[in-house]
């Protein structure tokens, strides 16, 4: 692949590459700096984000899910997870976001994409990783993993006291939830892109100045009720469970955190004051 992916043509590329070539997703343009100006100048980037993932939520499971208020938790979460990335490792302001529901093809489907530095050139900044991260591939790989962030910094051992700070679990987390629930998740920076299902783990080639990112999980249509189900009875337990496994991953990595931030843990909105005493530990 020689020219470069404009960011339709990536989003199609994603699509694509999970198999799924269906129609192309409209892409909604959302600025971080206009979101921010638009909402509470007390609240940290991370909450103004959360609430944004939660509108986002909302409008794409809307009430027609058994277990709509679970489904629409564990969509913010995940969505949010997905929207921080942008302003926090891109270098830059905008981020394109699309998601559909599509019941009678089985499927839920989110992403977000940018136009920002790359996996790659964000992970390798941090002179600990500059050594191992290589490629564009072995980036893909490495940010996958727990506790692998661009912040870590091995004389700092945990991170900062900010809540928001990064804990190198959103990526992990993102793919654990879509492994847990049977879909596919795709990365893709620069020239590079890796696909994960039930099938294994594939990587391949591309061309993109950016990072995209897509999220494919299976939706059952239920034929009495003609409502639409996810396996989702609590999306604080699937979390929970995502980020056991994460955390024990972590223990094995050596230049990883080993403890998830408090916004990995969970929704901010959600977690009550103990999940914030459990932080400090
Ligand atoms: N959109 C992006 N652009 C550039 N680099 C990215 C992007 N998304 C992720 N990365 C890189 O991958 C690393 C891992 O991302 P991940 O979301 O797993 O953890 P984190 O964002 O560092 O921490 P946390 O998600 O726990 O706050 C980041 O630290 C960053 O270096
Ligand atoms: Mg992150």
């Amino acid at each position: 692949m020689t020219s470069q992916l404009t960011v339709e043509q990536a989003a199609r590329f994603l699509q694509a590459i999970g198999g799924a070539p269906r129609e192309a997703l409209p892409l909604l343009r959302i600025s971080v700096s206009e979101l921010q100006k638009q909402s509470d100048a007390l609240l940290e980037l991370g909450d103004v984000l959360e609430q944004k993932a939660e509108k986002l939520a909302q409008e794409l499971i809307g009430n027609g899910a058994e277990n709509s208020a679970e489904v629409i938790k564990l969509f913010t979460y995940l969505i949010r997870e997905m929207l921080r990335n942008t302003p926090e490792h891109a270098g830059c302001d905008e981020i394109w976001f699309g998601a559909r529901l599509e019941p009678a093809e089985g499927a839920v489907e989110i992403m977000t994409l940018d136009e920002g530095c790359g996996v790659q050139a964000s992970l390798s900044h941090n002179p600990a990783h500059r050594r191992y991260i290589t490629n564009g591939q072995k980036a893909l790989a490495w940010a996958m993993k727990a506790g692998i962030s661009k912040s870590f910094q091995p004389a700092a051992g945990q991170r900062s006291q900010n809540p928001w700070a990064n804990s190198g679990f959103g990526l992990f987390m993102i793919s654990e939830i879509s492994r847990l629930l049977q879909g596919s998740f795709t990365l893709l920076s620069e020239e590079d892109y890796v696909h994960v299902d039930a099938g294994g783990t594939r990587f391949g080639k591309a061309c993109f100045h950016g990072t995209a990112l897509r999220l494919s999980l299976p939706v059952e249509k239920k034929q009495v009720t003609g409502r639409y189900a996810l396996p989702v009875e609590s999306a604080q337990r699937l979390i929970s469970q995502a980020l056991a496994s994460g955390e024990a991953q972590a223990k094995t990595i050596r230049n990883a955190f080993k403890k998830a931030s408090l916004p990995s843990r969970g929704l901010m909105s959600e977690l009550g004051i103990e999940g914030i005493g459990e932080e400090k530990c």
